[in-house]
């Protein structure tokens, strides 16, 4: 993972905390969040120039607060956009922006991610888990991200977008690429980071921009044509559509990918309980929201103060980064009962997973099912699932939260 520079410049979630910069660390990021808690609740970070806030009251207000902590990152006064990042289409999507401008943005595709639309299509998702299970279980070990966590949720947002399926090769170094946090941080390194970036940017654009110009003409029943009829009649601007589209594969694949994910590393670690979820004694909906809090597949957010104001104490300034940490907010003792235990059952569960507030993520009701089909695909298929490595990679990125490989093995089931 990343170490911070000294000169202490570049956007706070590009980094993660001195203090997570090691494997272990970011595997396991739950002891030091418990002493931020209690220590530090509310910390400045002179290396990212951030603030960082762990308590779930704090992290609660300041999602529920998007007056006053801000979702567009070019209010930040530590934030120097080069010009290209200005005018690139990812900042132009409903995560980046505010008040009405959200509204119109999020507006646009709602319908198509409300639970009554998702579970018409649960059949098709079935299937799609089905085929790729058949290929994978074949000698009672897997790579579960791989063979599975990984192309299962691009596979169904590439069919809901409208996109070719097998392009999915190119979709995954584009997404990774665009949620990576550099791992040397000299300067050249970043140099060669940021091109990466922009260049993974530029790409995914192009792609989408052909897509969009074939949908214009050709209008069909998918996303794409839903979001090209929205810039045909001017309600979304050019690059508006364009960020669309991007926000929607990126945000659509590895956040779910790394929830299965998750879910399997929780699961096998704690045998009784998938065996009490595999049998239906405890219900996969409730196992899928505990992961969500127990091992969120996003640990932090970004908002930017549009005042001063006040937290546990600090002061804080117009123009500065606050990063809520949701990993952390989900494991504070103040709201959950024994939080650092595991409980497949766990009742209430007011987790921030999928934040909360007016961001509150779009795709949760297709994310749940997604998690949901892919876990009971992989109960009906398999027996004695074990953990088959031993060595896990966190993914890399500062708030994205998973491993990049999950090697189980188990007995296939006819
Ligand atoms: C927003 C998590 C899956 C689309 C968010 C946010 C979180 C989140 C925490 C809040 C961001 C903020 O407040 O700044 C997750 C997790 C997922 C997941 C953990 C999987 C387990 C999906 C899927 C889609 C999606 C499948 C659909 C394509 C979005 C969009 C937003 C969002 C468009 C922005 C909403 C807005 O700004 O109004 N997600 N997400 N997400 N998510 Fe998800």
């Amino acid at each position: 993972m990343s170490a911070p520079t000294d000169e202490g410049e570049g956007q706070s979630l590009e980094r993660v905390p001195q203090a997570l910069s090691t494997r272990e660390a970011w595997l396991d990021p739950f002891d030091w969040y418990a002493e931020m808690r209690e220590e530090q609740p509310v910390r400045y970070d002179q290396n990212r120039q951030c603030w960082d806030v762990f308590r779930y009251e704090d992290v609660d207000r300041i999602l529920d607060d998007p007056e006053t902590f801000s979702s567009n990152p070019r209010l930040a006064s530590a934030i120097d956009l080069p010009p290209e990042a200005e005018q690139s289409p990812i900042l132009e999507t409903m995560l980046t922006a505010d008040g009405e401008r959200h509204g119109r943005l999020r507006g646009v595709v709602e319908d198509w991610f409300r639970p009554r639309a998702i579970t018409q299509r649960a059949e098709r998702f079935e299937d799609i888990a089905a085929d790729l299970l058949e290929d994978a279980i074949d000698g009672g070990r897997m790579d579960l991200i791989d063979d599975f966590a990984y192309p299962f949720p691009v596979i169904v947002i590439a069919e809901l977008l409208g996109v070719p399926s097998e392009d999915r090769p190119q979709f995954r170094g584009w997404s990774e690429t665009l949620v990576e946090t550099p791992t040397d941080t000299s300067e050249a390194a970043l140099e060669a980071f940021r091109q990466r970036q922009e260049q993974a940017s530029e790409e995914l654009a192009e792609y989408f921009e052909a897509k969009l110009e074939d949908r214009a003409r050709d209008s069909k029943d998918d996303l794409i044509s839903v979001i090209a009829e929205a810039a045909g009649e001017e309600r979304l601007s050019h690059e508006e559509a364009l960020g669309f589209c991007m926000l929607l594969l990126v945000a659509g694949n590895i956040t779910t990918t790394n929830l299965i994910g998750n879910a399997m590393r929780c699961l096998t670690a704690h045998p009784a309980a998938m065996e009490r979820v595999r049998t239906g004694e405890a219900p996969i909906e409730s196992t899928i929201e505990e992961v969500l809090r127990y091992r969120s597949p996003v640990q932090a957010l970004a908002r930017i103060a549009t005042r001063d104001v006040e937290l546990q104490g600090m002061s804080i300034e117009e123009g500065d980064t606050v990063v809520p940490w949701l990993g952390s907010a989900n494991r504070d003792p103040a709201v959950f009962d024994a939080p650092d235990q595991f409980r497949v059952d766990r009742a209430p569960n007011p987790h921030f997973g999928f934040g909360r507030g007016t961001h509150y993520c779009l795709g949760a009701p297709l994310a749940r099912m997604e998690a949901r089909i892919g876990l009971n695909a992989l109960f009906e298929r398999t027996a004695d699932v074990r953990p088959g490595g031993e060595r896990l990679q966190p993914v890399r990125s500062a708030f994205i939260y998973g491993v990049q490989e999950l090697p189980i093995e188990f007995r296939p089931r006819d």
